[in-house]
């Protein structure tokens, strides 16, 4: 049998890896016009960075990470040897705890410095039972900002995360910002007792995991799917009846400055996201159609205890991330046409084999010109080449031939308008650029 690309991992041919390129290059384009920076961290980091950063009693960290031990601690390993907590890796479940690394070990917002604001984008492992939306290899573009504790940076990166989804044209009628505050480590430890013995009172009508986490994780139980859990939890204490009067402040504040801009969203009390760093504002954007249950396109929020708690100063975070994969899910769904291939500039049709060297040198003087430009290397026929030439979608079909070429000449057809026109050949770069091909901008 041939081998396939391991479950829950796919790949991006051209058009989708195209697709790709666009999605992050539109992001970066916007973030940065909000003063974000871009940021690359290792695809793997110590599984102690996870394990601290995003929590032990989280899925991601206790059932969903691919943890990896290279060659020569394997060996120890399996001959019951200890190795080194930082010989211990795992693949990246998400980009939040490797950034915030990066500042701590770069100080990057040394004290009484301005924010530091990163951007970034690529592959996310999560060790998911795969279904549709649910990847155990994804992309994700995120946003983190370390060092800023307004909630304007809150709404800021609320605004830009709209901002982004709108500009891939996901029809905002489809999407829900839901909005929520997780209080802080004064206000949420009550809240945390109150869930906790809600779930115990009605421990019979919840599944035995949402029971097993009322003493490791009480809050986990707002994320369960089971759709019974999920009615008994739309009934347990709201967080937003025991925030303390900072963090009322600062999520009124927050909600304040997107109502002045005129962003819609729903206060979503039972929304507690799945990692365990959140403090005060959580946001997550949900698509109403084309994702089953997996139908959260992006979120994030603010972690003011994540930077301590993997070893740094106390310095106030937030962020999001959007997955690539399920706004490409959404847009089919919602059937927004994708970008079409670019086709190339020129394609070179030659008559016999003799004149080959000849379009081979056109072709690339052409290219060094910034002219996207191709030819048959296959001695096909011409007939082959022309269909070729419209599979490329070439703008223009430069005919050489050896009676034209004798004279210094070639025939150039318009492949919009079917025309020919016999050029002399110093002139075909000058031709073409005079014709109107855009230089350069190939996507
Ligand atoms: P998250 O909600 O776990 O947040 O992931 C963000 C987005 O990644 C999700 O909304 C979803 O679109 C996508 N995603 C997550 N898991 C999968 C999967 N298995 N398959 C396909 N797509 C998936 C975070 O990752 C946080 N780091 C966001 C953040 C940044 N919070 C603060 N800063």
């Amino acid at each position: 049998m041939t081998i396939q690309a391991p479950e829950g991992t796919c790949d991006l041919l051209p058009d989708e890896a195209r697709r790709w390129d666009n999605f992050r290059r539109r992001a970066f384009e916007i973030f940065g016009n909000f003063g974000y920076q871009p940021i690359h961290t290792p695809i793997f980091e110590q599984t102690e960075l996870f394990v601290r950063g995003i929590g032990n009693a989280t899925d991601v960290v206790s059932k969903e990470m691919f943890t990896t031990i290279s060659g020569g601690n394997l060996e120890k390993l399996l001959a019951g040897e200890e190795i080194k907590d930082k010989s211990r890796l795992s693949l990246r479940p998400e980009g939040t705890a490797g950034v915030v690394r990066a500042v701590i070990q770069h100080d990057l917002v040394p004290n009484g410095a301005a924010p530091a604001k990163l951007m970034y984008a690529g592959p996310m492992f999560r060790a998911e039972r795969p279904q549709k939306g649910r990847l155990r290899q994804f992309r994700q573009i995120g946003i983190e900002c370390l060092g800023a504790d307004s909630p304007s940076i809150d709404a800021e990166a609320i605004t830009m995360l709209m901002t982004f989804l709108h500009s891939i044209a996901i029809p905002p009628e489809r999407m829900t910002l839901l909005l929520n505050s997780m209080g802080c480590e004064k206000c949420r430890p009550t809240y945390r007792e109150k869930v906790r013995a809600y779930i115990l009172e009605n421990a019979e009508n919840l599944c035995e995991e949402c029971c097993s986490r009322a003493q490791s994780n009480p809050l986990r139980a707002f994320d369960c799917k089971n759709p019974k859990c999920a009615r008994v939890m739309d009934f347990a204490p709201r967080i937003t009846d025991y925030l303390c009067d900072d963090c009322r402040e600062h999520h009124e504040t927050v909600k304040d400055l997107l109502d002045e801009i005129e962003i819609p969203y729903t206060e979503s009390p039972k929304l507690v996201r799945g990692l365990d760093y959140y403090t005060r504002t959580v946001f997550e954007v949900q698509v109403s159609t084309g994702l089953g249950a997996q139908n959260a396109i992006g979120g994030g929020g603010r972690y003011d205890r994540l930077v301590e708690e993997v070893g740094g100063r106390p310095t106030s975070g937030l962020g999001f991330a959007i997955g690539y994969e399920r706004c490409i899910l959404a847009l089919e769904a919602a059937c927004v046409p994708l970008a079409k291939q670019r086709g190339i500039d020129v394609f070179f049709a030659c008559v016999n084999e003799e004149v080959r060297k000849r379009a081979f040198i056109m072709a690339y003087k052409l290219r060094n010109a910034g002219i996207s430009a191709e030819l048959d290397h296959q001695n096909r026929s011409l007939k082959s080449q022309f269909k070729m030439a419209d599979k490329l979608q070439a703008r223009w079909v430069v005919i050489v031939g050896p009676e034209e070429l004798a004279q210094e000449k070639v025939r150039v057809r318009d492949m919009q308008t079917h025309t020919e026109t016999v050029i002399d050949l110093p002139a075909i770069d000058n031709f073409i650029s005079s014709v109107g091909i855009t230089l350069g901008e190939a996507l």
